[in-house]
């Protein structure tokens, strides 16, 4: 299973995401996902680190954000990831608009499932306080569990019906 997790600027959701899922796969549930990667849906930041106060919010929780770099959603995607998922709904209609015909993967929402979190988009921290970075991890530290027991009853449920 390869996935990319996308939000608009690719310096603070998403990477964020790629973080915590490839550390909680690793950690939890190996062998499940072979490919995590992150991008954004706008290009302002391509080539950028994180911003710095996600960084420091993922650090506090032991994730190392410091050597990822922002790039853009590209139409190649589409075809190399099995899941893209939206941090909110904006920029799952921007993923829609872009998809080629053909794509295979699947695009969803990160938090999609997560009904117990009592929303379903991470909203976006850019303009907002230290507080609102660590509910971004909060969030996507509970939808990337989620999203492993998931795949993990998918893959046993494909396994059994063999
Ligand atoms: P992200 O946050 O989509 O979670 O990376 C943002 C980063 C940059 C901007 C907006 C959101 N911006 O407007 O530059």
């Amino acid at each position: 299973m390869r996935v990319l997790c996308v939000c608009l600027g690719n310096i603070c959701r998403s990477p964020t995401a790629e973080a915590v899922l490839r550390g909680l796969a690793e950690r939890e549930a190996p062998g499940l996902i072979t490919l995590v990667d992150s991008a954004g849906t706008a290009a302002y930041h391509v080539g950028e680190p994180p911003d710095s106060r996600s960084v420091a919010a993922a650090w506090r929780r032991g994730y190392d954000l410091s050597s990822l770099r922002a790039r853009r959603v590209e139409t190649a995607d589409f075809h190399a990831f099995d899941l893209m998922l939206a941090m909110d709904r904006a920029n799952l209609a921007a993923l829609a608009r872009a998809a080629p015909h053909g794509a295979r993967a699947r695009i969803a929402l990160f938090l999609a499932g997560a009904t117990a979190l009592g929303v379903d988009e991470v909203p976006d921290p850019y303009y907002g306080s230290e507080g609102d970075f660590d509910r971004v991890l909060d969030l996507i530290e509970a939808g990337a569990r989620r999203l492993l027991d998931r795949l993990r009853e998918q893959a046993a449920g494909a396994a059994s019906a063999q």
